[in-house]
């Protein structure tokens, strides 16, 4: 009967499937098989991945990153609207900020950065109080591969210690101020100027560009650090107004802090708005505030607001994307004809 002679063969075909499964591997759905090739008996050794099997690259996050800020102080109105975009920026973006204030040292921000060397975060973004003395610094953050981001002023130390620098063109801030002097001054005359700190790129840079601008026919009587803060300030205006009294057509001051300190002198010497003409920089509220009651004629703009920008470049650099090695701002001049309609628009 067909049962019997079926039965047999069929024992067969169950032993040797039997067989198999117990030594051939377990089969998955095509769909199912792993990206890898499966090793066989023959080869042992691992197999290397074909170049299309490369595992996943991580894309970093906002959320991923600690930035180290060592803030260099809190002199002016502008270092507070810089201190708060980096602030607001990081709460925004989710960034862990790690955020010092140096109180105008550059050895404490050569700590604060060591700290955040330690710390290994991803990037260090600094604003730099003076030029020189970062080799040795930026060298370790290098050594223990933390890009280093330059903000706001510049440094002397060798490109190839620091990714980028973000900031403002100072050269071009001073000849800016130069060109509105010149304007203010057809027939010549004196002028004062009273400085940002001794050393920093936006003071090196501001004075370099104001005298390469200046006509011939005006002279600069002195030149004092005020260290952009306006009570250091205020006694270099009211010496400078004593010692050079009757001979003073403008002032060239470096921040609109310290301008309203020598405004302050100014009114306590008997000034009038307008007596003497003065160019300040960064355009802050009180710097409006100076040019519609007269005392400042043109307010050269330098924006504090590099939080977003930064933050940016930080992210762009741990997801391995090429940045740019300098990133000026565009700044403009502010005139008084103006003012009291964009005051309040201003954020700083
Ligand atoms: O480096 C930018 C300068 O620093 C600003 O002009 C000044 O106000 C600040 O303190």
């Amino acid at each position: 009967m067909k049962s019997t002679k079926v039965l047999p063969v069929l024992v067969m075909v169950l032993i040797l499937l039997a067989t198999l499964v117990g030594c051939a591997p377990a089969v998955t759905p095509e769909s199912a098989q792993p990206a890898a090739p499966v090793a066989t008996e023959k080869s042992a050794e691992p197999v290397a991945p074909a170049a299309t099997e490369a595992p996943a690259k991580t894309v970093y996050t906002y959320a991923d990153m600690t930035l180290c800020y060592p803030q260099l102080g809190a002199e002016s109105d502008w270092r507070t609207a810089n201190t708060a975009s980096f602030k607001e920026t990081a709460a925004e973006l989710g960034v862990n900020l790690i955020f010092s204030d140096a109180q105008q040292k550059q050895e404490n921000q050569i700590s604060a950065m060591r700290a955040c060397i330690q710390q290994e975060v991803d990037v260090i973004a600094l604003p730099p109080v003076v030029e020189d003395g970062w080799d040795a610094v930026l060298q370790e953050a290098k050594d223990a591969g933390i890009p280093v981001i330059i903000v706001d002023r510049s440094v002397s130390a060798d490109k190839s210690l620091y990714v980028s620098h973000i900031g403002s063109d100072m050269v071009l801030e001073g000849r800016k101020a130069g060109e509105e002097m010149n304007k203010l001054l057809p027939n010549g005359g004196n002028v004062l100027e009273i400085s940002g700190t001794t050393g920093s790129g936006a003071a090196v840079g501001r004075a370099q560009g104001f005298r390469e601008t200046l006509n011939a026919n005006i002279t600069i009587l002195d030149s004092q650090t005020g260290n952009f803060n306006p009570t250091e300030a205020k006694p270099v205006a009211e010496a400078f107004l004593k010692k050079y009294e009757g001979q003073i057509d403008g002032f060239f001051i470096h921040n609109d802090g310290m301008a309203e300190a020598v405004v302050e002198a100014m009114k306590a010497a008997g000034l009038q708005p307008g007596d003497v003409k003065m160019i300040s920089v960064d355009g802050t509220r009180g710097g409006f505030q100076m040019m519609i009651d007269g005392w400042v004629q043109a307010d050269v703009e330098c924006n504090p607001l590099l939080g977003p920008q930064v933050m940016e470049m930080a992210l762009m650099l741990m997801n391995g994307e090429e940045i740019e090695a300098e990133v000026l701002t565009n700044e403009t001049v502010y005139y008084p004809d103006n003012a009291a309609e964009l005051l309040p628009t201003r954020k700083y």
